[in-house]
């Protein structure tokens, strides 16, 4: 959602805004603001629509200050206009802020009957008008925002810029998330530590309800009820270089490329190719310990989650459920006396997800979180946390974060079947070896990117495109509908080929590209009944298969690529590459923001 920053150091804060809200930028682009304090109080620039105008702003009519607030909006209450950008500001104070005021309409009723004028049609603008009438009734800082916190209701992260005192910058976390930097040259706040790379690479995440109030001599975190408390200082790893494009035109063709490496770094954490062997650490699956699983995510990662019911189901023989998360919590699915909860996120901070987690928590649950981000607040509410090593992915749609959440489920479905002995070690080690040259598969894939490039100028041109596949193949499919949505604006389905007859069949002539996923496995032929009838009705099929099944498919194809063969288990893994390569040049071809779609943002904070 959005991303929010503050600076207070020695140097010329806009620079240093600038720079994070670069960063962030993947959050949202909707619009984007920055408000510096200087000799003449809080100055602010805004302007609509991303970054790049307000720089623009800044180089011909520029603000000077060491302090100051930044912000990059995924619009939630308002239109994406300037008048609805942030910084907020009113008398003493400036506010950017991350999530949404449940209670905004009551806040804002109230302070407008007590003669405030709001500008815009923000929940942020509320926030900035408490804020600053609280300043005036408690006197300071740090009571203002104890006393700000008991008023506002919702998900949110805030900083705010003050005039006129030694805090200069407050933050506030609840439900979203916000980190506190310690730098040579200044403090910052932060919605992650991404904003900071470059800066300082010291950082503490904020806890629930925490405030961090930052002076020129330091920063006092205070919890629940205004109490000092210390947050750990931790060193994040990231440098500018790790979350620069390098060679690439795009983060996400960046991103698609490392899937060896990613993929590479998350098996190494639970599998030893030496033993033959592929650990869980921490967690218990076995009988008794575990009756059923309940796998949980939004978008792509429900995608995974789906592919790990597969597995679970056929080789741990254990009932599984894949569940979208924000239909999991409200519809009071009940979650069995053994049930575990998998809850599945990149950044670990959606907020449908974290909700979900919480329900199956207030049901008693255990829960586990597959995750990007261990320092999120999905890993740190988690009973035990199963990370993926993607690193940071910076591009809106996923891709290498997806394939190293299928290899950590693919892991998960491995021990437990072990540990349930529906496979024995044997099996086990035949298939740490299956994974052990995964990685290198996955390069000989993305190597053939010219194939998949030729397809998708093809894909581009047309205004529906069909996916299909059998098992998880037809996840593969779904994921691939997704990607062409996501980033080509092309309107793509997804079904699993069985149910074509049942309805979506109708959909098919000669101007609507057929995908189909369909590796030489058991399911190849089944499969390829239905792609028969599609071609029956004039639809154009690609083919995306391996050297079995091309050896099968006869000449069914408009166009067929044919991927090296893999045991049919990971197939996902190595499908998933020409999905994602497909949507990306299709995007490329027409000319869209493959990085930043419209409408889209990377980190959902907001139900
Ligand atoms: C699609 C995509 C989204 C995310 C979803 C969940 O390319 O990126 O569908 O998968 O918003 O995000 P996380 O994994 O951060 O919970």
């Amino acid at each position: 959602m959005c991303g929010i920053i503050g600076f207070l150091g020695n140097g010329e804060a806009v620079p240093v805004l600038l720079d994070g809200l670069r960063r962030l930028e993947y959050r949202g682009y909707d619009s984007a603001g920055i408000a510096v304090l200087n000799q003449e109080g809080i100055v602010r620039r805004r302007a609509a629509g991303k970054i790049a105008n307000l720089e623009a702003m800044l180089t011909s009519n520029g603000v000077a200050g060491k302090a100051g607030v930044g912000h990059t909006r995924w619009a939630t209450h308002g239109a994406p206009t300037r008048r609805n950008a942030h910084p907020h500001m009113t008398g003493r104070v400036a506010v950017v802020h991350n999530g949404i005021i449940e209670n905004y309409r009551t806040l804002r009723d109230d302070m407008r009957a007590g003669g405030r004028r709001f500008e815009s049609e923000t929940d942020t603008e509320v926030v900035a008008h408490l804020f600053d009438a609280l300043l005036e009734a408690e006197g300071t800082p740090a009571a203002a925002m104890t006393a700000l916190m008991e008023r506002l209701e919702g998900m949110f992260a805030l900083a705010i810029l003050i005039e006129g005192d030694d805090v200069v910058l407050a933050g506030a976390r609840r439900g979203a998330p916000l980190a506190v930097g310690w730098g040579e040259g200044g403090l910052f706040l932060a919605s992650d530590a991404i904003a900071l790379a470059g800066h300082t690479r010291k950082v503490s995440y904020l806890e629930e309800d925490d405030l961090a109030l930052v002076r020129r001599d330091g920063v006092e975190i205070l919890g629940t009820g205004g109490h000092p408390v210390k947050r750990p200082v931790v060193d994040t790893e990231l440098s500018g270089a790790v979350i620069g494009k390098g060679n690439y035109r795009h983060f996400m063709e960046k991103e698609i490329h490392e899937q060896p490496v990613a993929v590479g770094e998350t098996l190494g954490r639970y599998l030893d190719p030496d033993a033959g062997s592929i650990t869980i650490p921490g967690a218990s699956l076995g009988p008794g310990a575990v009756e059923r699983m309940t796998l949980i995510a939004c978008g792509t990662a429900y995608y995974a989650a789906l592919i790990g019911k597969y597995w679970l189901e056929r080789l741990a023989r254990l009932p599984a459920d894949a569940d979208i998360a924000s239909e999991f919590r409200y519809r009071q699915a009940p979650m069995v006396e053994g049930g575990l909860g998998v809850f599945i996120s990149q950044s670990g901070e959606t907020a449908d997800t974290l909700a979900a987690m919480r329900y199956a928590r207030g049901l008693g649950r255990t829960v586990l979180a597959v995750t990007n981000t261990e320092t999120s607040t999905v890993a740190r509410e988690a009973d035990l946390v199963l990370a993926t090593h993607a690193g940071p992915e910076i591009g809106v749609a996923a891709t290498k974060t997806f394939t190293s959440q299928v290899a950590v489920l693919f892991c998960l479905a491995v021990a437990t079947a072990r540990d349930r002995g529906t496979i024995d070690h044997h099996e086990v080690a035949r298939l740490a070896g299956v994974l052990t040259t995964l990685p290198s598969t996955l390069a000989r894939v993305i190597a053939m990117e010219e194939e998949f490039r030729q397809i998708a100028w093809d894909v581009a041109e047309a205004r529906h495109v069909l996916y299909l596949g059998r098992g998880t193949s037809a996840i593969v499919a779904m994921e691939g509908a997704l990607k062409l949505k996501e980033i080509s604006y092309i309107h793509a389905e997804a079904h699993a080929a069985g149910e074509m007859k049942h309805g979506p069949i109708a959909l098919i002539d000669e101007h609507v590209p057929v995908i189909v996923v369909a590796p030489g496995d058991e399911l190849f032929d089944k499969t390829m009944s239905n792609v028969e009838e599609a071609r029956a009705r004039g639809g154009r099929i690609i083919l995306i298969t391996d050297e079995a099944g091309a050896a099968d498919a006869g000449p069914v194809a408009d166009r067929m690529v044919v991927l090296p063969a893999v045991d049919s288990l990971v197939t996902p893994l190595v499908h998933a590459i020409p999905v994602q390569m497909i949507a990306y040049h299709a995007a490329m071809r027409k000319g869209t923001d493959v990085d930043q779609p419209r409408n889209l943002a990377k980190s959902v904070t907001v139900e």
